[in-house]
């Protein structure tokens, strides 16, 4: 078992355990006494677990709902939240009550925010059974959900009291999630963690699934750090956008048929391909990130044009006035924060 304690507006931990989730109770008991609590999934993961977590909550007196949702990224809009919370209130959750997200990223930044804002603001757990979710949209309490104009676009800061990660529930997640989730992790390679890229070049995870636990724990081990300098994104977190500037303009443009974390890899690639345009980083940089995708299975082209990936930039948060903060790889393991006017990000979208 590794705990991880995050120090931020909400001190919570991350635990990271096998076979954790039919003990969900005991982890919750600690911090939050039995009340009625709203299971937030999707029906891909649902039928997988939310009994087993209904089980653990029932039998140490919680009373439990369950929402569920159809799975996929063209879920997490208004019109699903609206839903969720008309679904909150019939349920008679109270500000003493409880939200739990099942599920990948989706049902986190979806029910996370449905917690910030019900009844202005309500507790939530985060069970990651996703990769990506387990590796980072679980932790550090951005929650959203996408506008048509663009992604994460409505949204709020809210840390869950509880993320309990059992990396059991990643043995039905399907290969491609795998793939998914290998690109944020790559990505935490490249903000300040060498080590964590070569183990990924000598173990490709795809590869070598048992090694995922230790990778989990190291991926949430650089995040929380980050979440607690800088838990309102007003500078060092911004790092953990490297890969999102064309990585989600890739992923709205492609009416999210591109899922997100192939997106951020592919993003990455694109921006580092900029940065030696630029002069900023090695060439050979590029081989050896091309070489860690393809290892991974994740893309390193595209057929999303370069006009439709630069105007959705400029509809991202980073964006203020006529310029825009990109995260630029510098070297092997390491990448700084850039503010540069619309006209350059331009040149450092090569695909
Ligand atoms: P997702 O939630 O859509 O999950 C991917 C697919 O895997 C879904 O079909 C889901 O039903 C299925 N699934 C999940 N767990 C499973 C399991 N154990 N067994 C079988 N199927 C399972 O997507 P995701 O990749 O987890 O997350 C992507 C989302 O996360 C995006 O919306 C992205 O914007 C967001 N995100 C948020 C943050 C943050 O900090 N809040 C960070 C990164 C990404
Ligand atoms: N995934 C970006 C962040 O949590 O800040």
């Amino acid at each position: 078992m590794d705990t991880i304690h995050i120090q931020a507006s909400t001190d919570y931990d991350v635990i990271i355990e096998r076979n954790s989730l039919p003990r969900i109770a005991e982890f919750l008991q600690a911090i939050k006494p039995a009340c009625s609590v709203m299971i937030v999934t999707d029906d891909n993961v649902g039928p997988l677990y939310a009994s087993t977590v209904s089980k653990s909550l029932e039998t140490a007196g919680y009373t439990v709902h369950t929402y569920t949702f159809p799975h996929g990224e063209s879920e997490k809009n208004g019109h699903r939240l609206m839903d969720l919370m008309e679904t909150l209130g019939q349920a008679k959750l109270t500000r003493k009550d409880l939200i739990i997200a099942l599920g990948g990223g989706v049902v986190g930044d979806l029910a996370g925010f449905a917690a910030a804002t019900f009844l202005r603001g309500i507790d939530y757990v985060q069970i990651p059974t996703s990769l990506l979710a387990a590796v980072d949209s679980s932790v550090g309490g951005k929650t959203a959900v996408n506008l048509d104009c663009g992604k994460n676009l409505w949204g709020a800061f809210k840390q869950p009291i509880l993320v309990l990660c059992d990396p059991e529930t990643l043995s039905t997640l399907p290969k491609e999630e795998w793939i998914n989730g290998c690109g944020e992790i790559i990505k935490y390679g490249f903000l300040g963690h060498p080590e964590l890229l070569d183990q990924l070049r000598e173990r490709p995870l795809l590869q070598h699934p048992k090694d995922v636990d230790t990778i989990i724990t190291q991926c949430v081990r650089i995040k929380a750090y980050v979440v607690e300098v800088d838990e309102k994104e007003s500078g060092l977190r911004a790092t953990l956008n490297l890969g999102h500037t064309f990585g989600h303009g890739i992923e709205h443009g492609s009416a999210f048929t591109i899922p997100h974390g192939n997106a951020v890899a592919l993003g990455l690639l694109i921006m580092a391909r900029g940065a030696v345009a630029h002069e900023e980083l090695d060439p050979t940089i590029i081989a050896c990130i091309e070489q860690l995708l393809i290892a991974h299975e994740l893309p390193t082209s595209t057929t999303i044009s370069r006009d439709l990936i630069l105007e959705e930039a400029s509809h991202d948060k980073k964006a203020s006035g006529s310029s825009i903060t990109i995260v630029v790889p510098t070297g092997y393991g390491t990448s700084v924060l850039k503010k540069v006017k619309f006209e350059e990000l331009a040149a450092y979208c090569i695909l």
